[in-house]
């Protein structure tokens, strides 16, 4: 391999391609070698060292079994169900406007970033199973829903590099929240089945109703998917926020433009801003992208396999049983892919930037090929929406004290990222 190639494991990155990551793994910083692998490999033992009593659609590695369950799960993402899921997020945004209105009065100090994240978590609820979180009532998370999904992202994180470890450590008694949790989409998985009548109008109903096209699922592959939804729905799209939220609060400039292309929304009207609306509004969806850009909420590259053949990228050949992955950050932060890319500039997105080099090849906060996310629409939509109200409803800025510098500098990767909290001052528009 030439200088471009590294290796994973030894933890070294340069501004050369391809890094040996360990024996048999590989990451690869190239923008033209993500179609080849994303669009050739399928998952790698990675994803067994997920704690689970069974596969679930996100970490099973039986390619046939992914393929015959994503027909049942392309349906729960129809643009019929994506404008149901659009309609209960837009009421858990108007009741979050609410609590921020309480919480915020007289200039008190919000923790942005802890509500945005029991937001994310009660939308994540509704779409997955028609609700059972209700965070955002109990003004915190009272069940250690979040906890556990850390937790469980964090197993991953680690176990995921010892797959085998995964039989021993099942042996040893499991930590309460993540019993809890499994119970709890147990209970979900029975409660959906009880009361399937007719067309379903959450995920769960619906990858376990068999005429969806799906193969049958046993009550542990669908408490498995129930889990892995939540854990792949929640935090991303909350991390998103806490990203885009932080740059526009640190940015006047870029608030003042947001509000004028928001503007030509009417107040009646927005209270139920419909997609095609949402989709018009080019610098909201530049600064959606930039968030994206900069802090990718999966922001390792999701790991990939040669199996038991080798493939060939880019003219180069990778022989069987290796672990391939091209780093979301890295290739983000690149400034061989993106001018500038340590800075916030939505308008590189916009038609005839001027901003240079501007690869958007080397973009894929939602990965790319088999396994790309199928909730990458409802994302960029739910993310809209909640930018869109939040800024419809108040002016923002950070709180006395709050020490911007720190906050970037407390950000951890932990496979999600781990950060101090934002807080802000919320004054109402009207
Ligand atoms: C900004 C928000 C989001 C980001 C950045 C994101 C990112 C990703 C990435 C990188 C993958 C590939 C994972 C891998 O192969 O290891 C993925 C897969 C997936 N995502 Fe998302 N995601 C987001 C939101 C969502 C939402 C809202 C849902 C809704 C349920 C969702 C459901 C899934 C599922 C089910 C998969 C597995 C797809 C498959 O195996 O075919 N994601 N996502």
């Amino acid at each position: 391999m030439g200088s471009d190639w590294y290796v994973l494991g030894m933890g070294r990155f340069s501004n050369s391609s391809i890094c040996v990551a360990g024996p048999n793994e590989l990451s690869v910083n190239i923008p033209e070698a993500i179609k080849p692998i994303y669009g050739q490999m399928f998952r790698a033992p990675f994803y067994q060292g997920a704690p689970q009593d069974a596969a679930a659609l996100v970490t099973t590695l039986d390619r046939n079994e992914h393929a015959r369950r994503l027909v049942a799960w392309s349906k729960a993402f129809s643009s019929e169900m994506v404008q149901t899921y659009r309609e209960s997020a837009m009421a858990r945004t108007n009741q979050l406007i609410d609590v921020l209105k309480r919480e915020g009065k007289g200039g008190k100090r919000v923790s942005l970033s802890h509500w945005i994240a029991l937001w994310a978590m009660d939308v994540m609820g509704d779409m997955a199973f028609s609700g059972g979180f209700e965070t955002l009532a109990a003004g915190q998370d009272s069940e250690g829903w979040m906890e556990v999904l850390s937790m469980g992202v964090l197993f991953v994180g680690i176990l995921g590099q010892v797959p085998w470890m995964r039989d021993v450590i099942a042996l040893l008694p499991q930590p309460g929240p993540i019993v809890t949790f499994q119970q709890f989409a147990g209970q979900k998985v029975k409660e959906t089945k009880a009361t399937m009548t007719g067309m379903s109008k959450d995920i769960l109903g619906i990858i376990q109703d068999e005429s969806s096209g799906g193969p049958p699922l046993s009550s542990k592959e669908a408490a498995a998917d129930a889990s892995f939804m939540v854990v792949a729905g929640s935090d991303t799209v909350a991390q998103a926020l806490m990203a885009l939220s932080r740059y526009i609060v640190g940015n006047k400039d870029i608030q003042t433009r947001l509000r004028e292309e928001l503007s030509q929304l009417s107040d009646d009207g927005f209270g139920d801003v419909d997609a095609t609306t949402l989709a018009h509004l080019p610098y909201l969806d530049a600064c959606v992208q930039e968030a994206l850009r900069m802090i990718p909420p999966v922001p390792a590259g999701p790991p990939r396999y040669t199996g038991d053949r080798g493939y060939e990228v880019l003219g180069k050949y990778i022989p069987p049983h290796t672990t391939v992955a091209t780093p979301i950050y890295t290739l983000h932060r690149d400034p061989a892919n993106f001018a500038r890319p340590n800075e916030f500039i939505p308008e590189r997105w916009l038609p005839d930037s001027t901003v240079l080099p501007h690869n958007k090849e080397a973009f894929m906060p939602f990965s790319y090929g088999i396994g790309i996310c199928i909730g990458k629409q409802v994302a960029l939509q739910n993310m809209k929406l909640f930018t869109a109200a939040l800024l419809h409803a108040f002016k923002l800025d950070f709180a006395d004290a709050f020490d911007l510098a720190k906050y970037d500098a407390s950000y951890k990767e932990h496979n999600l990222w781990l950060h101090a909290s934002l807080d802000v001052t919320l004054v109402p528009s009207n």
